[in-house]
């Protein structure tokens, strides 16, 4: 592990549509003894809604922490099916995933939802993690960087709802090339350490250079234990947004000791 000591890292896990509360239990009674002596990085697990009680009840003494999956901008209203930040804080999440490609794909977020999302998160106390990321015709045909500056400025600096330079340093950021999520197929160090450079320079572009040093970006996609420290041992890569492998006590261990 060789990110800066002012970047504490972040190991998280995603479970997307999996487990049910009884499952959650089970979890957390196999996994927090494996983790209980680690204080030098932030655990995270965003669970479907259904188990978030339920996981931040089982990590209320530890040092991990829970997350949700989406929000919906209102704080309540007439939104049949959607969860508001004020609702996420107040069942005990303390961070939230937001714009997963996934959601993008699925579910009809862009970036003007995300921007809106994000601003949500932070007005309810939350920490967004904003998720980025290329699609597998983007990356070939060479448009990598403008999908990236277009999600970023997207979400960060678009109007309204530009965000202030103390807002943005309350940020997560996760590179999640979709070419790589759930394909076995993970980007090599090298090409995810280029991506994650290219979002600290817009960072500092379009905020300071002090938030983009600080700025802690995530890698996801088919993060797995047996290739976790090679991403982990590059500087630019600060922790893992991690699908799979984060649903097994045991995986989700040896990935977040990485
Ligand atoms: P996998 O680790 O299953 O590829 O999923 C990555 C992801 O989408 C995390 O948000």
């Amino acid at each position: 592990m060789t990110q800066p000591a002012f970047r504490r890292p972040v190991m998280a896990g995603n479970w997307k549509m999996y487990k049910t509360v009884a499952e959650t239990r089970d979890f957390f009674s196999a996994f927090l003894p494996m983790v209980a002596g680690t204080q030098d990085r932030d655990i995270i697990i965003a669970t479907p809604f259904t188990a978030l009680a339920t996981a931040v009840d089982a990590t209320h003494e530890s040092s991990v922490s829970i997350a949700g999956q989406n929000l919906h901008w209102e704080n309540e209203g007439a939104f049949t099916g959607e969860v508001s930040g004020a609702m996420l804080r107040e069942v005990g999440c303390r961070c939230v995933l937001i714009g997963h490609s996934e959601r993008r794909q699925f579910f009809g977020d862009t970036d003007e939802t995300v921007r809106k999302k994000i601003r949500a998160a932070l007005a309810a106390g939350l920490i967004p993690v904003v998720c980025f990321g290329e699609l597998l015709g983007e990356r070939d045909s060479g448009h990598t960087e403008a999908v990236l500056a277009r999600q970023f400025a997207g979400a960060f600096t678009g109007m309204p709802g530009q965000l202030t330079p103390a807002e943005f340093s309350r940020i997560i950021i996760a590179y999640e090339p979709v070419w790589a999520i759930g394909t076995g197929r993970t980007a090599t160090p090298e090409i995810a350490a280029a991506a994650h450079r290219f979002l600290r320079k817009l960072s500092g572009d379009s905020f300071t250079p002090e938030l983009a040093v600080r700025l802690r970006i995530l890698y996801g996609g088919s993060v797995k234990p047996d290739n976790c420290a090679g991403l982990m041992a590059q500087d630019e890569i600060d922790g893992a947004l991690v699908g799979g492998a984060s649903l097994d006590p045991k995986s989700f261990s040896a990935i977040a000791h990485s």
